[in-house]
């Protein structure tokens, strides 16, 4: 299988490089040119193409022949960054090739996501925040998200909780709305959103999905096991 991960220097990006080189990959990056030394660790071993990654020529090149492509979707800077990224990888990924995008809680598909009230407060201030300094654009990670559900290609948006480091605690659990009981303790570590991502991949399941994820040690998720459990063997 070869991958593109768009966005592959930042800390998700990295750990998606190292997922699927565990997994026998062939890898393809694509990161700004000034971000390349990140991936020093990874020399020899990955391909890496610099440039923006709403350059819609670097975004062709990159993924032309790749069989899935894992896209970081960022809200950064006030030139249409994410929805650029999102639209050249649409456009461009070859037909029947998975793509899987990473975005926040605060992309809703159909509405029915319930959030609690300090989330909403918060993304308020990071939303005013971002249009009075010019270098965050909640918006359009949102018309980028908007743009992957509105098209017909293998797409899935995982959805992250809050992220933390920290070693693989297995692969998060998922749930279609925020709000349902098992997502309540919104903490994820930061690798295995990317284990997620990866293995989002061979997952047919998750093609057209939004999963919201959290950490499968997390309390909400635990007892969401342990009350299953509990059903099944009464
Ligand atoms: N952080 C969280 O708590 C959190 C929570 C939920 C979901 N998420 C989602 O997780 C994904 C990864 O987020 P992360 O916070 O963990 O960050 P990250 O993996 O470190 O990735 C940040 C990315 O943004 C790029 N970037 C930084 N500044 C930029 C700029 N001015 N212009 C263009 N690109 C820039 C970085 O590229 P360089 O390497 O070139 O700087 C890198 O590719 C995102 O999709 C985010 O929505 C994050």
């Amino acid at each position: 299988m070869k991958v593109c991960i768009v966005g592959v220097s930042g800390k998700l990006g990295k750990y998606m490089v190292q997922h699927s080189l565990d997994r026998g990959y062939e890898v393809v990056g694509v990161c700004r040119d000034r971000s390349v030394g990140k991936l020093d660790a990874f020399k020899g071993r990955i391909a890496v193409i610099p440039g923006a990654t709403n350059d819609r020529e670097v975004i062709k090149n990159a993924i032309s022949g790749c069989d899935g492509v894992l896209t970081v979707l960022v809200p950064w800077g006030a030139h249409h960054y994410s929805s650029g990224t999102a639209q050249a990888v649409l456009d461009y990924a070859r037909p029947g090739a998975r793509l899987v995008f990473s975005c926040g809680w605060h992309i809703t598909r159909d509405g029915l996501d319930v959030y609690p009230s300090t989330f909403k407060r918060d993304e308020t201030v990071a939303r005013w925040l971002g249009r009075l300094t010019r270098l965050v654009d909640i918006d359009d990670q949102v018309e980028a998200c908007r743009r992957v559900f509105a098209s017909d290609t293998l797409w899935t948006v995982v959805r992250g909780s809050d992220l933390e480091e920290g070693e693989s605690e297995g692969l998060p659990v998922w749930s279609r709305h925020v709000g349902d009981p098992i997502l309540e303790s919104n903490l994820t570590r930061r690798v295995d959103y990317a284990l997620f991502m990866v293995e989002a991949l061979k997952n047919d399941e998750l093609i057209h999905e939004a999963p919201a994820i959290v950490g499968c040690r997390a309390p909400s998720a635990l007892a969401h096991a342990a009350a299953a459990g509990a059903q099944a063997d009464p």
